[in-house]
């Protein structure tokens, strides 16, 4: 007989604490919906008190998603916090109001600046006031791993006799080892009262790369709901993986019995997703999500793959939504092999647009030894899906070098009109995005710029990604090109376009569609 373990996914609240990863609330409907896809069992929409954009992100989570997961906002054991998360969760046809006090000494004495007893008496009186608004209470004893065990007892009865109906047990440091960890939830389910009638749940940070394997020793200490975040995003070095946690027990069901809701497949497209909505990507060797986690570079590899692929692969890249193992294509490859492999990916182009594609590709394929399906998406992404609103870049010229003044020219068209300026700057990318600031009339404050190879090599495509505030609000925006001044621009524009497509101007006939 398998049991099942509840995964509370907190990659809007804990996963968006961390730095590069804040979304607006549009975002985070559209990623909470893709969660209920997924089948998390709770979503932490947010800390609703912290902001009026987290208490509206969190009302509209709650008010959008129908027959989904639970939904909990996160509330400090004071009464306006706790106000405040019912205010903004009421609406959730499943509401949930998680509270949360720290029990560690260190914590007490220099962040609360009180005392072990006062803080049972803000911890019964946060459960308590949470249960005037909802049955489903969650409490958390912030810093449990290093909070004195006996005085851990003592909270976590008090949190049960007020009602709590889960208590979760956080690891907020990270500094839990497995065995340790686990000690202390089974001695807990061994010494509190009342244990056994609520959902014991685990919340593992991952400092010192622990965080998921702390959370499997908490399943077989008893734990039986793990907090967990979509690739492992987190204050400092995030939280416990959802993917990595969640593939683990479906790959090793052999060893622990434990089945969950989630449909897997959905994790590829949602690990995507969070990555193109925040730009913060993953490192290509990512357990699971990765874009090398099934790849086969090595002829031997490959070759064994193909005869069966268990023999390097100890789960499918199916299983978690990734179509095939990413075997990489070449300047060998024809025109069957790249329509096949885009129609993988879950590309479909008219035959246009196909041609297009696969002129770029051969062209990519003289620059470039491999191509893998990172270079695919990017230039089919890049080429044809973002060029279908709004402004299109039709030529860029720019001088730069040491003691001349960096100037650009660049040229857009929106709809018919083609429209130039030129601008200087300290660089060619700053000049360039003046010029298109005087074209788009959106000028736009440049927050973060990240630039990467798309693959390994120097002949790799080169992806700009650019969080920029327009009109008050963080835009990101994604670009690639061999060219990494063209790339910028190109990541700039796209950022632009979102603009324009929701102010509804600028569309052009979409004719690829993914
Ligand atoms: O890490 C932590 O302790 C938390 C709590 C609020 C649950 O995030
Ligand atoms: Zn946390």
């Amino acid at each position: 007989m398998t049991e099942r373990i509840l995964i509370f996914d907190t990659t809007l609240r804990d996963g968006e604490q961390s730095p590069g990863c804040s979304m607006n609330t549009k975002e985070k409907v559209e990623l909470a919906r893709q969660l209920a896809r997924l089948g998390v069992d709770v979503l932490e929409a947010g800390f609703p008190i912290a902001s009026q954009d987290d208490f509206e992100a969190v009302r509209a989570v709650a008010q959008s998603l129908k027959d989904g997961p639970v939904i909990a906002g996160l509330a400090r054991a004071k009464d306006t916090d706790i106000d405040r998360a019912w205010e903004a969760v009421r609406a959730a046809e499943r509401p949930c109001i998680h509270t949360f006090i720290a029990t560690s000494e260190i914590h007490i004495k220099y962040k609360l600046k009180s005392t072990q007893e006062e803080v049972l008496e803000a911890a019964v009186a946060a459960v308590k006031r949470a249960k005037g608004y909802t049955e489903n209470v969650e409490f958390s004893a912030e810093d449990a791993h290093r909070t004195n065990q006996d005085f851990l007892c003592r909270a976590v009865e008090a949190a049960i006799r007020a009602g709590a109906t889960t208590i979760t047990i956080p690891d907020t440091v990270g500094y839990g080892l497995p065995w340790e960890f686990g000690e202390r939830i089974r001695d807990l389910m061994n010494r509190v009262p009342g244990m056994e009638r609520v959902v014991v749940s685990a919340h593992c940070h991952n400092d010192l790369g622990l965080g998921v394997a702390n959370s499997l020793e908490a399943i077989r200490a008893g734990a039986r709901q793990i907090e967990c975040t979509i690739n492992g995003i987190g204050e400092r070095a995030g939280n416990a993986s959802l993917e990595e946690l969640v593939m683990a027990l479906r790959t090793r069901r052999d060893f622990m019995k434990f089945d969950t809701g989630i449909r897997t497949e959905e994790i590829y497209r949602t690990s995507k997703l969070l990555q193109s909505i925040t730009g913060v990507k993953v490192q290509p060797n990512k357990a699971i999500v990765g874009a090398n986690a099934f790849a086969h570079e090595a002829g031997i590899h490959q070759h064994g793959v193909l005869q069966d692929p268990l023999t390097y692969e100890i789960m499918t890249p199916e299983s978690v939504g990734v179509p095939k193992s990413q075997l990489v294509l070449g300047k060998h490859s024809g025109r069957h092999a790249f329509k096949k492999r885009l129609q993988e990916l879950g590309v479909e182009l008219t035959e246009e647009d196909l041609n297009k594609a696969f002129g770029r590709f051969k062209d990519l394929c003289d620059r470039k030894k491999e191509v893998f399906d990172e270079d695919l998406l990017a230039l089919v992404e890049d080429e044809l899906l973002a060029t279908n609103e709004g402004y299109s870049l039709e030529h860029l010229q720019f001088t730069s070098g040491t003691n001349i003044v960096p100037t650009a020219t660049v040229r857009l068209k929106l709809q018919e009109e083609l429209r130039q300026e030129s601008g200087w700057g300290d660089g060619p990318v700053d000049a360039a995005y003046k010029a298109i600031d005087l074209i788009t009339k959106i000028p736009g404050k440049l927050l973060e710029y990240q630039i990467r190879a798309i693959t390994a090599g120097k002949d790799a495509l080169g992806e700009v990604t650019t969080a920029v505030e327009i009109e008050g609000e963080r835009v990101v925006g994604k670009g690639s090109s061999t060219d990494v001044v063209e790339a910028s621009v190109r990541a700039y524009l796209n950022a632009i376009n979102k603009v324009v497509a929701r102010r509804g101007h600028g569309k052009r006939s979409g004719e690829a569609t993914r």
